[in-house]
């Protein structure tokens, strides 16, 4: 069965930046998710279509209205139920939100199909939050235009993560995060570009001497630029082999 991924939006056209191209257009295409696209105004029942008003008690900007959101969300979790899905998830993409991280990716990417709620303006009225919104996620510290770009940065890490998305069952194990640590760092041809050589080690064959590498890549990289992911990966100490390889990277740093 598909991941059942319906999205609550003003703007259902920007989806087509993931249903249309690459990874995730393929995964689409292949049936590994599906995507249905609910919009509000089409819920609407006035003359203008209004989708939003003036904040009470005064302030900048527009505040979208609970009504047309709950009706949008209860036909998507109607579609959601005729599909078997009984209990599915209403998520709000918000700054206010839970930080998306590898671990919630995982833990999403085990569900069978979630609603998104995108918001717009200066936000949604408090009152649609309470009565239908199970979680609230932020892609991170900083305030987008709306909730679209953060739907589409979710489901496409979702996607990726379930089988039949990516072509070598392997890639998603080795991203950067997957064991807490950043990925090494990837080299192609040619051997030698502007005077820059490809690692030796990579061109030698040697399947263990090129996995120590890269697992040596892995750490010292996450030690060098993300010292707060070493803290958390290292929390309990590091094996011998684990502290040779950082020393190595160590000395190799400071000898270029
Ligand atoms: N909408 C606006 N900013 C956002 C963010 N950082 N995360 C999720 N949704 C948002």
């Amino acid at each position: 069965m598909p991941f059942e991924c319906d999205v609550i939006t003003l703007f259902p056209e920007m989806f087509n930046a993931i249903t249309q191209y690459g990874v995730t257009g393929k995964a689409s295409r292949n049936t590994v998710f599906q995507l249905n696209t609910w919009n509000p105004r089409d819920f609407t029942h006035d003359n203008y279509r209004a989708v939003d008003d003036s904040p009470y008690g005064g302030g900048p900007g527009m505040v979208m209205m609970a009504q047309p959101l709950e009706d949008a969300i209860i036909q998507a979790r109607t579609r959601q139920i005729a599909l078997g899905i009984e209990k599915t998830k209403v998520i709000y993409l918000t700054p206010q939100g839970k930080r998306l991280d590898h671990a919630l990716v995982k833990q999403l990417s085990t569900l069978p199909g979630f609603i998104l709620l995108c918001g717009r303006y200066e936000g949604i009225d408090e009152r649609l939050i309470m009565r239908q919104v199970d979680m609230e996620i932020s892609i991170g510290d900083y305030v987008v235009s709306g909730g679209e770009l953060a739907a589409m940065i979710l489901i496409d890490c979702v996607v990726r993560q379930i089988p039949g998305t990516l072509g070598d069952p392997e890639s998603a194990n080795q991203d950067s995060f997957v064991d807490g640590l950043l990925d090494y760092p990837h080299f192609t041809r040619p051997e030698s570009y502007q005077g820059s050589r490809v690692p030796e080690i990579l061109m030698s064959g040697n399947h263990a001497h090129i996995h120590r590498w890269r697992l040596q890549q892995t750490i010292g990289r996450t030690w060098l630029k993300r010292p707060d992911l070493f803290e958390l990966k290292f929390a309990h100490g590091m094996t011998v082999e684990e502290e040779k390889l950082l020393e190595e990277f160590k000395q190799s740093c400071k000898s270029r």
